[in-house]
């Protein structure tokens, strides 16, 4: 398939080029970065040019302003990149009967459970960042019925800067370290996650997925299992609740996500446990 990855300079798309490029001509685009096209998705006769030349066969839309506090400062913002970019995207591969991905956030719940959520309970976020993300949700599956979205969390790269690489740079600097006990959501491996990905295009099996590591923690909870796992046994890790932890966009309390459909059909990826296990391996040995 010849492949159009959208946000390909960012951390989920360095694992999917990865992934995808050994048996799919993959397009990678992006705002910043050498050697992708260039594409700013907020810029609907941008995204018009560009699809209608290189005229793929799938759109993988990973691209987004992820800064979540910089969107609670500029929500507007938020909106012209996550909501109004994915519904050009949206658009454009309906007209031309594209397939297209869009991958979305465990912030488009509001939290307020204590039991998982599955692909089609109710979204009501509570932030400008999952606001803009579900806004994208609803147009892509609103113009495009050959659309995948695709949520998921907490997502952790080689070579990015992340929740995990954040800690472990700390634990090895010395610094004492505090984190939330009360934020639930299930930890992701960006490479478990291409993997999914490059499954699920191949199915035209179209709808809503949770595409996450098995199991949900708290945010002390994974710190305090990388911790054990990367020889910081010792160090000490104190809890503080969220309301501690100022920051300019409050997540949802608990967005852990069930992954009932992709299950369903033989997409599943494996528990965060032996994800997190894996980062470290590899991680060690680059
Ligand atoms: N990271 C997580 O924990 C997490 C959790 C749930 C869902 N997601 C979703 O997963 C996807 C990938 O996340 P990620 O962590 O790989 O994000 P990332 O590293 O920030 O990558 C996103 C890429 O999109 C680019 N971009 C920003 N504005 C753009 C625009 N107007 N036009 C085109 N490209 C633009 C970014 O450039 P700049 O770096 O210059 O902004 C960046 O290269 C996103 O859709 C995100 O919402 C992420």
């Amino acid at each position: 398939m010849k492949i159009l990855l959208t946000g390909a300079a960012g951390n989920l798309g360095k694992a999917l080029t990865a992934r995808l490029s050994p048996t799919h001509a993959v397009i990678g685009a992006d705002i910043v970065g050498a050697g992708l096209q260039r594409l700013d998705i907020s810029d609907y006769a941008a995204c018009q040019r560009l699809i209608t030349r290189l005229s793929p066969d799938c759109i993988v839309h990973t691209a987004a302003w992820t800064d979540v506090n910089g969107c609670a400062r500029d929500p507007a913002k938020a909106l012209r990149v996550n909501g109004v970019g994915s519904h050009h995207l949206a658009a454009i591969s309906a007209r031309y009967d594209i397939p297209l991905l869009y991958v979305s956030t465990n912030e488009v719940f509001d939290g307020e459970r204590r039991q998982p959520y599955t692909e089609y309970d109710r979204a009501n976020p509570i932030n400008a960042y999952g606001y803009s993300k579900w806004y994208g949700e609803r147009a892509i599956a609103q113009l495009n019925p050959r659309h995948y979205i695709v949520r998921t969390s907490w997502l952790f790269a080689h070579g990015g800067r992340n929740f995990l690489q954040a800690i472990l740079g700390a634990a090895a600097a010395g610094k004492p370290l505090q984190v939330v006990t009360n934020e639930v959501a299930n930890p992701t491996y960006t490479e478990d996650l291409a993997a999914g990905i490059a499954e699920l295009i191949q199915s035209e099996r179209y709808g809503s997925y949770h595409l996450v590591n098995e199991g949900a923690v708290s945010r002390w909870g994974l710190a305090r299992f990388l911790l054990d796992e990367a020889g910081y046994a010792d160090a000490p890790l104190a809890r503080i609740s969220r309301h501690q932890w100022q920051r300019a966009s409050l997540p949802p309390e608990y967005t852990a996500m069930a992954n009932i459909a992709g299950a369903s059909i033989g997409i599943a990826l494996r528990p965060w446990q032996e994800a997190v296990a894996a980062f470290l391996q590899t991680e060690a040995f680059s």
